[in-house]
């Protein structure tokens, strides 16, 4: 016979059953987070490193990575940083489009979580401080009156459907309508309800849209600072609140990354 001994194979490590359903577990994570304040409690919370290795993006972008392992999950969060040259961080729809792009092409991430803070109405039940997980996203500010391209500017899609988490976590559950604009013109004003949206920010359409080209799901948890149908002037409101209010945006993305690590897309 052989020489050489029999040995039994190694014993190979525990593996969780397979999922099912779509087949696919969670494990690369990307958190596209617009602006600094919001993103910087996270990086923190989970001890993500900046990426220094400058590879992962063009070189002279302000876009900034950090990324590090909890639990299951390899976690990556995406900043678009500051303009380079007016020093603001880089909000709206082509900032937030470009890094979606860019960050799945690199990171080939199994869920990507738009977090960020948004506008919501009373009309609709919002309160400042909700967290919301967005139902539909569409865009507000891309009129185009011909046939089929109206619908093409509206851009309205579903997000990846997670009953699970929402139960579990307890979260209001909108639909979320986005433009560039701070403000809303009554142009705006009159798209937002025809999206009967809940709430209104500057970046979810734009990344559900290059989620979609590249068939990756998204989810989208926003946090309100201002009520747009409310008395006061957005911007005093939104600045008031932004820091009190992105303590409960980054608990909520802290409670969905938790629920994530080791589930299968199909169980959220
Ligand atoms: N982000 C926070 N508040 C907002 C608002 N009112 N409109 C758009 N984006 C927002």
């Amino acid at each position: 016979g052989s020489s050489i001994p029999e040995v039994a194979p190694a014993p190979s490590p525990a593996k969780a059953p397979a999922c099912g359903g779509d087949g696919r577990r969670v494990s690369t994570v990307l958190i596209i987070i617009a602006m600094q304040t919001e993103a910087l409690p996270l990086v923190n919370k989970f001890q993500l490193s900046e990426d220094t290795d400058g590879s992962l993006f063009p070189k002279g972008v302000p876009w900034v990575r950090y990324h590090g392992k909890y639990k299951e999950l390899d976690i990556n969060l995406v900043w678009p940083g500051k303009d380079s040259v007016l020093g603001v961080d880089s909000v709206g729809t082509v900032s937030a489009s470009l890094v979606t792009y860019a960050s799945v092409q690199a990171l080939k991430p199994d869920l990507i979580i738009n977090a960020g803070t948004a506008g919501g109405f009373k009309a609709k039940g919002a309160c400042v401080g909700d967290v919301y997980l967005a139902s539909d996203v569409a865009f507000h500010d891309r009129r185009i009156p011909i046939p089929v391209f109206d619908l093409y500017g509206i851009g309205a899609r579903r997000t990846l459907s997670t009953p699970n988490l929402v139960k579990e976590l307890n979260l209001k559950v909108g639909k979320l309508s986005t433009g560039d604009s701070l403000d809303m013109s009554p142009q705006d004003e009159a798209a937002i309800l025809a999206n009967d949206a809940t709430i209104k920010d500057m970046e979810g359409a734009a990344v559900s849209y290059v989620a979609g080209l590249l068939s990756v799901p998204a989810i989208f948890v926003k946090a309100v600072t201002d009520i747009v149908d409310g008395e006061k002037p957005t911007p005093e409101e939104f600045l008031q609140n932004l820091i009190a209010v992105t303590a409960a945006l980054d608990q909520a993305v802290s409670q969905v990354i938790d629920f994530l690590s080791g589930k299968c897309l199909s169980e959220l």
